[in-house]
């Protein structure tokens, strides 16, 4: 058995991942470190895991875990990893965005490797650090990657994208408070989310020319899920860009092209991200659609992890879409 150590335990991306590891056949939990609750139980944070586990939560860590997650907030990860160390065998994966940009991929004798396993499969397979994708970051790059490889990006990309509450973490602050959120949508950091730098670097990675990325971010009223659309001139036709899109996503294990518009659902609870295309004109309109506590975050983590340590890519994560 794996075992791991789970930082940040009472957290979202944090109770994600317990949930995922406690069901993962090849893993087992040694310890879940929380600030703010050492001693307590891990159900008194994650009510719907009573009867699943025992666990308390602790304030120390095990260094030879085989692996750990850093479920903190941006910038946190790095201090923590300044306070305690790990083996040189422990694999890190972290979730925030201190180690996702090339710049800052290099860190003590940490080389993180950014991962998206639809761009980077054989370099995470070799990794012993891993910078977990932002959610956003996800959902856009599996929507233009087969773009930007094949060269089809060179001209300015408008990109539209919707969250749920969740993707703001537990912390409650005005913008997910229940009056707020219900029954509202609204959208913030136009053209300058955070997301756009990592988004940038993969899809130059390929070397072609990239046009101008124009990112809305919005906050839905739902609680799990990101629906984005990207659209951008596209010279070929709608068979030859699914072409291209199917190629790209033959051997991807969770990303799938669908002849069908999507709706949100069919993916919240599940590590998958469906994706659509639609031409109109000489626009091409891509869709997709995860869950951003999955796919974004703590499912793709977990795959992340099946790749490190040569288990199929799948373990532990065929889950079931809360479709009705
Ligand atoms: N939510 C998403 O959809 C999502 C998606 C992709 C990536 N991420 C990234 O994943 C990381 C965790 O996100 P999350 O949504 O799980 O956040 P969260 O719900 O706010 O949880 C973060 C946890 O970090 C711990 N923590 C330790 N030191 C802290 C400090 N100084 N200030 C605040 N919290 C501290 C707290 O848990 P303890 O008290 O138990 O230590 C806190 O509950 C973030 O970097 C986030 O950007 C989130």
């Amino acid at each position: 058995m794996i075992k791991v150590g789970i930082i940040g335990g009472s957290g979202y991306t944090g109770g994600e991942l317990i949930r995922l590891l406690l069901n993962h056949p090849k893993t087992e939990i040694d310890f879940v470190f929380s600030t703010t609750r050492a001693g307590k139980a891990v159900t008194a944070a994650h009510a719907d895991l009573l009867g699943q586990t025992d666990l308390l939560f602790t304030g120390t860590v095990n260094p030879d875990v085989d692996a750990v997650f850093l479920c903190l907030g941006h910038g946190n990860s790095t201090k923590f990893l300044e306070e305690h160390s790990f083996s040189e065998q422990t694999k890190i994966i972290d979730l925030s965005n201190d180690f996702r940009l090339q710049n800052d991929a290099e860190w003590n004798n940490l080389k993180f490797v950014y991962g998206l396993p639809e761009l980077n499969r054989s370099k995470i397979i070799e990794a012993t650090a891993i910078a977990n994708p932002g959610c956003f970051a996800t959902a856009i790059q599996l929507a233009l990657l087969p773009l930007s490889k094949n060269g089809f990006l060179e001209n300015d990309v408008h990109i539209n994208a919707v969250t749920g509450s969740t993707g703001a973490g537990v912390g409650l602050s005005a913008t997910s408070h229940f009056s707020w959120r219900n029954n509202n949508v609204s959208w913030y950091k136009p053209f300058t989310h955070q997301h756009l730098g990592e988004i940038g670097e993969s899809l130059a990675s390929y070397g072609n020319v990239i046009g101008k990325l124009h990112f809305l971010p919005n906050r839905g009223n739902f609680t799990r899920g990101i629906l984005a659309t990207a659209y951008t001139n596209f010279d070929g036709t709608l068979e030859e860009a699914q072409e291209l899109f199917k190629d790209y996503y033959t051997d991807a294990a969770f990303t799938h092209v669908s002849d069908e518009p999507l709706h949100l659902k069919q993916v919240v609870n599940t590590n998958q991200c469906h994706i659509h295309l639609h031409k109109h004109e000489e626009l091409l309109l891509v869709t997709s659609a995860i869950d951003n506590l999955l796919k974004g975050a703590s499912g793709q983590a977990v795959q992340n992890l099946n790749l490190m340590f040569n288990l199929k890519e799948q373990t532990g994560l065929q889950l079931k879409a809360g479709v009705f």
